[in-house]
Order: C-alpha cells, then structure tokens, then sequence
C-alpha cells in the first residue's frame, strides 16, 4: 500500500483506526509509536493523514490559509444514500459556524460575536454553575455510590449550555433529546443500518433549532449568546448571516456541552486513579485551577482535531498535497516529551500546563474555553469539599466510538455516607 505522495505505508500506520477500542481508551498512548517514530503519517482506513507531535501541530493550527478549518464538521464516515436522501428530506444545511469558517469571513464574525466570552460576563452565569452542582449532588450524597456521568456531569453542562445559548426552557428537554446524535453523526461511524435512525435524529435536530431560533427572534432581547447574535445580525447582516445562526444554534449545544462534560469526567477519572494527588486537591483547593489545566492536558475531551490543505505544503519534512486531509492528534501533542518534561507523569503543579492544545490554538482557539474551566473548577470544588471520601468503583470504561469527542459514558464512584463531611458540621 502508498500514500497519496507515493511513499510505502508503514504497518503501523495501515493498522491505525481511531474507531477502535484501543484509540477510544488512551488516544496519545494508541499513537506514541508515531509521536515517536513516524510524527505524520497516512492512514489508508481513514483518508487522512495523522499529525502526531506537538510543534507540527501548533504550526497547523497557526497557518488557518494554508490548512483550512472548513472540514472540522464534515461527515469523517460518509453516509449512505438512504441516509442522505433523510437528511434531506428534512431541510439540513449545517454549513459554516465559526470552527470551520474560512477567511475572510471568520475573524470579523468571530470579533463580532465575542463580548458575551468576557471574563465580567462569564461572571454571571457563576452562581447557576454553582447552585446546579450543589443541586445534583444534593440528590446522591446520600446514597454511597453514583454515576458522575449519568447522575449529573452530563445533564448540567447541558443545562449551563442551554442557558448560555439563551434556550427558552420549555424547549430544552427537546434540544437535550437531540444533541447526541450530532456527535455520531459528524465524528463517529455508524453503522448502515444506524446511519437512518441518526439521519432522522439530526434531521429532528436541525428543525427543532430552527424552531427555537424564530422564537428568539420575536424577543431578542433576552440574555443568551443566540440573542446577542442576534441583535448583532440587524448591525452587521452580512457578517452574521441566517445560514451562521440556524448552524450555531444546533452545533452551539453540542460545543459547549460534550466538550465540558466530557472533560470533567476525564478529570475526575484521573484524579480518583491517582488517589494521594486527589487527597491534596481536597486539602488544598487552590490547586484546582492548575489541576483542570493538567486534567485537560493528561486526559482532555477533544482528543483530535481537523484540518483540510489549500495548497501543496510540507509538514515536519513531509509533503502534503492541496486537498489532503489532516487528523490533528492534539491529545498526543499533549504527551509530546519535546513540549512537556515527563509528558506521561500526571502532575497538577506542572507549570506549563496550560500550554495543551485541548482547546486548539490560534485564530480558532476555543471562544468558550473560559466559561469550561469556570464550570469544570466549580464541579472541582464542590466534590472537594462534599466527596473528598470518594473512590473510583471497579468498572470498565465505555466510550462512544469517534475521533474527537472523548470521555468515559459511566463514571462509578463509591464512599461511605457515614463518613460525608457535611454530616460531622453541626
Ligand atoms: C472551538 C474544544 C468548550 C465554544 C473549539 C475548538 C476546540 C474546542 C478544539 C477548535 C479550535 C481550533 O480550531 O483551533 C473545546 C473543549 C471544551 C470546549 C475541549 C471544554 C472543555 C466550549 C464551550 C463553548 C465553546 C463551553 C461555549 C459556547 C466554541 C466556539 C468555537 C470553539 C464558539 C469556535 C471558535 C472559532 O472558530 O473561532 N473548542 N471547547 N467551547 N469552541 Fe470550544
């Protein structure tokens, strides 16, 4: 087998396939052979090629001409006819966003949209964090043993994302219904028989975001980010056009949702299965902040990005035609030895932390990324100071099969209710 430029392709790299177990479990060790001996390879499976190391990464995510995000919501398994024609059948038109817009349209829109990501606004939204995560755990304290996933890291960064987007709330229990099916739709890989249902899945998804969008419309003056691109759209028509607000209205819920999700549970499976840096945490608070740095470089929720070539180029010494694909491994970028000392060790005081590409880099750096490390240090805290007794139960984890969206379906933890902190204050 060869590669589109004509090389021999490795064994290794015809072996790769990020739908595979061994990918959805640890994705940076799945590639440490490349990472190691073979940065940027061609995956036959997948018709991308594979960028594995730190510093080619972060030269692609800073060149946004030559390696377009316009692919980063393509379809990465192509769908059958049958699911086409639903898709179809029900009007749906994703089409640019913000993550995979081009120049010259993405950066006055990008500009355009930012206010509500300010530090001082993000500050509002903090007390709901806070009192969803007390709610939550309110109703399983007392019972000894929870799915963190099921029982609540699933439902409130949805909720927080529904509130932020502006989602009137008679509407959310239908948006919430929805919003997996995009995943599987966009980064995972049906099978023929599923690519129906999930067709009909994300064709109900993308009226319903119409609906809920029109009704925005009679009273944009309401507080979400949908609202405020709203209003934006009567100064800048142009630069905020219908075709963006309908797309962000559905790929919106699913940006701020599983990512944050995701990344907490990533988080609190690493802190259990490290259970002294764990302890310090609970003792030490004012640890958490660099600890959500550390989880996200460790165990981040985004685990690969994408980038399609507009013109012939070269990365790390090996040369990519106009029109190749990229896989951008950011969770292997993170384990780069060349970036990060002892890139395996997991290490909540490591002072370049912050410095993952979890949230990508550059032009398109995550416009969220605040308000998830607001909401990922407020769950942090809470389970500090409620469930420092708390332990990982014996379990196998589960993920859903795709190449960028990560984090475990279930995440049992046991403690002994007896032993809660709040029972010993009078
Ligand atoms: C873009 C990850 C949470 C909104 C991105 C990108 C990544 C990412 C990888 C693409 C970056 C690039 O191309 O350079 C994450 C992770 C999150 C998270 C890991 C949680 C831990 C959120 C939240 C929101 C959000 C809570 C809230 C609305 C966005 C938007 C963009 C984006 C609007 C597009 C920015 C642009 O292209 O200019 N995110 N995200 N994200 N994210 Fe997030």
């Amino acid at each position: 087998e060869r590669t589109p430029t004509g090389c021999p392709v490795s064994r290794r790299a015809a072996d790769f396939d990020p739908f595979e177990d061994g990918y959805q479990q640890d994705p940076p060790e799945y590639v440490r052979w490349a990472r190691e001996k073979e940065p940027i390879f061609w995956s036959p499976k997948l018709g991308y090629w594979v960028v594995t190391r730190y510093d080619d990464i972060k030269a692609i995510f800073r060149d946004n001409i030559t390696f377009s995000p316009a692919i980063a919501l393509e379809k990465i398994t192509p769908t059958g006819d049958e699911a086409n024609a639903v898709l179809a059948s029900y009007g749906f038109a994703l089409n640019r966003t913000l993550v995979n817009e081009d120049e010259p349209a993405h950066m006055p829109r990008r500009r355009a949209l930012m206010d509500p990501f300010t530090p001082e606004e993000l500050k509002h939204h903090e007390p709901m964090v806070r009192q969803l995560a007390r709610e939550w755990v309110d109703r399983f304290i007392d019972d000894g043993r929870a799915d963190l996933v099921d029982q609540m890291l699933w439902e409130v960064p949805l909720t927080v994302a529904l509130h932020f987007l502006g989602v009137p709330e008679e509407d959310m229990d239908t948006l919430r219904k929805y919003s997996i099916a995009h995943t599987v739709n966009t980064w995972g890989r049906p099978k023929p028989e599923e690519q129906v249902a999930v067709a009909h899945a994300v064709g109900n998804f993308w009226q319903f975001a119409g609906k809920v969008l029109d009704k925005m419309r009679e009273n944009p003056e309401g507080g979400g980010w949908m609202q405020y691109g709203l209003r934006k759209q009567r100064e800048l028509p142009e630069v905020v056009t219908d075709s963006y607000l309908h797309s962000m209205m559905m790929a919106g819920i699913v940006a701020a949702h599983e990512t944050t999700a995701n990344a907490t549970a990533n988080a609190m499976k690493l802190l259990l299965q490290h259970p002294d840096v764990w302890r310090e945490l609970c003792e030490d608070p004012s640890l958490i902040p660099n600890a959500v740095e550390e989880c996200l470089r460790h165990n981040g929720s985004v685990a690969a990005w994408r980038r399609i070539v507009t013109a012939d180029t070269q990365v790390g010494g090996v040369d990519l035609p106009k029109g190749s694909k990229l896989l951008i491994v950011t969770s292997s970028a993170n384990h780069d030895q060349a970036h990060f000392a002892d890139a395996d060790f997991f290490d909540i005081r490591r002072d370049n932390a912050s410095d993952h590409l979890t949230f990508g880099y550059g032009s398109h750096q995550c416009m969220g990324k605040n308000l998830a490390r607001m909401e990922m240090q407020i769950f942090l805290e809470e389970f500090a100071r409620r469930l420092p007794h708390m332990r990982l139960a014996e379990q196998k984890f589960s993920y859903v099969p795709n190449t960028s969206f990560r984090g475990p379906e279930h995440l049992w933890v046991e403690w002994d209710p007896a032993r809660n902190p709040e029972r010993a204050r009078p």
